[in-house]
């Protein structure tokens, strides 16, 4: 669904992505895995029609960027890192904007906002200030955000970043559904490595703007010779996943937690 090939990224002289390659099968859950900075974020925005790459390719359900960029967004949804609802409104208001920016009529809006809501379970509240929401619930709200246009391709940067655990397991249980029930297919990013063995199909470990490794978890772990992601990626780098970006790291949390309250 999607194949990514020899792809850069350059902002002046830093190189965000140093030529990667992967492919996202059709229904498949992929995790983009690394430490701040690895080039997760530009991947996905890359993908996500939001940036142009310097170089290489990106086909996705058969469509090239950027000649097909207007057709790609048809069939894509992206839930970015940064808060996408507006906390001043309810969360049927959110739904609502959403749907008539991506031009469902008066009867399609009422019946995808429906259903979407009781795919979330946010049912109870929907008709609240998205500002009392908590982390988990804003979350689930963008993602039905996204889904409005009922893409088959799901982008999500960072979906559970800041989130309590119970929060993180009910963002991950939401979207298994979306890909057992609706063979969605997702790409996500995470620098959790337990998140990513618990919810990821495939992995690919990025680090400094190269994919190091890809496979499923489990390969993953056999090929490094350890038990845990944390340890193969430590293998595989040669340092720990948190080294070097813990100010960024600290910034971005709190961001989000900020925004969450
Ligand atoms: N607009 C930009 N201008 C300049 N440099 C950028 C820009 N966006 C990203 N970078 C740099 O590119 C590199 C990759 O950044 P990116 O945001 O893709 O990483 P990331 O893996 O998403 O990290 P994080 O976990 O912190 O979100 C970093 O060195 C970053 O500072
Ligand atoms: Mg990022």
């Amino acid at each position: 669904m999607i194949k990514v090939e020899q792809l850069y990224k350059y902002f002046k002289q830093v190189k965000a992505l140093d030529g990667i390659s992967f492919e996202v099968k059709k229904g498949e859950l992929f995790g983009l895995l690394g430490p701040n900075g690895a080039g997760k974020t530009t991947t996905v925005r890359i993908i996500s029609t939001l940036i142009p790459p310097t170089k290489g390719q990106v086909e996705i359900n058969g469509y090239f960027l950027p000649k097909d960029a207007a057709i790609i967004r048809n069939f894509i949804g992206y839930v970015p890192q940064a808060l996408s609802s507006d906390g001043t409104l309810t969360g049927y208001e959110n739904l609502l904007i959403f749907a008539k920016l991506v031009g469902l009529n008066r009867s399609e809006r009422e019946k995808q906002i429906n259903e979407l809501v009781e795919l979330m379970g946010i049912g109870d509240f929907v008709d609240r200030l998205v500002r009392e929401y908590s982390g988990g619930m804003v979350r689930k709200l963008e993602i039905a955000q996204a889904l409005l246009h009922n893409p088959k391709v799901l982008l999500l940067d960072e979906p559970t970043v800041g989130l309590d655990p119970a929060s993180r397991r009910s963002v991950w249980d939401v979207l298994k559904t979306l890909q057992e029930k609706y063979d969605s297919t997702i790409l996500l990013t995470t620098h959790y490595m337990e998140e990513a063995e618990a919810l990821c199909d495939r992995i690919a470990i990025m680090d400094h703007g190269k994919i190091v490794i890809i496979g499923t978890p489990k390969e993953i772990m056999e090929q490094a010779g350890v038990e845990t992601l944390e340890d193969a990626f430590i293998v595989l780098t040669g340092h720990e996943a948190e080294e070097g970006g813990n100010f960024n790291e600290l910034k971005r949390v709190r961001k989000t937690a900020r925004r969450l309250q």
